[in-house]
């Protein structure tokens, strides 16, 4: 659990354009998304800008001391009673534990923007069914599957009352 401590989340900024279109970049990342197609950096660049600047967007760089170790969000729906999650971690710091402890953090902040506003939210969750490392996190992070068997993208949900 020190590692979970150490582990920051700060919202991102015009600073982290080029980090995030590394990983953007990165192909082993993009695997298991449903637009794994190359992304140009004036395309990234456009969605990053506007994703920061999103209201109903909490867009976050995770550090561990001096490192960036990579990015979730939360993208809101409009009446902030739904928010679906997306992640990710810079390759080098796979297989040692840090996607899950990077979701309990990100459910933290959900549960903090949830009280601010005094209304309940359901997280959502979309993976890969041959994504197993992210199946696990969920499912160890207490996220309920909503999807039937056999679906290409497994869904997950938590809903936190306030
Ligand atoms: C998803 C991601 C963040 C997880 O990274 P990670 O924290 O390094 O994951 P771990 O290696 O700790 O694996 C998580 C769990 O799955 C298990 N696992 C990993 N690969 C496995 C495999 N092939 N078979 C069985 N279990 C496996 C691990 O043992 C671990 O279980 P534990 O918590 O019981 O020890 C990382 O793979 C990533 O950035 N992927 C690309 C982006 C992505 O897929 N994002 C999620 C979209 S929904």
């Amino acid at each position: 659990m020190d590692q979970q401590k150490a582990i920051q989340l700060q919202l991102a900024q015009k600073e982290h354009l080029r980090i995030t279109f590394e990983w953007a970049q990165n192909a082993f990342l993009r695997k298991f998304s449903p637009n794994s197609k190359p992304i140009a950096f004036e395309t990234h660049e456009g969605w990053f800008i506007k994703k920061i600047n999103d209201p109903n967007c909490r867009f976050y760089i995770a550090s561990l001391d001096n490192d960036k170790i990579g990015t979730c969000r939360l993208d809101f729906s409009e009446d902030f009673g739904k928010a679906e999650i997306s992640y990710l971690l810079d390759p080098r710091f796979h297989g040692k534990g840090l996607g899950f402890l990077m979701i309990e953090l990100l459910v933290l902040e959900a549960i903090t923007e949830a009280n601010n506003r005094a209304k309940p939210l359901t997280l959502i969750a979309k993976v890969h069914q041959d994504n197993i490392p992210s199946l696990k996190i969920f499912e160890k992070a207490k996220f309920e599957k909503t999807s039937p068997e056999n679906t290409e993208y497994v869904e997950f949900k938590r809903n936190i009352n306030i």
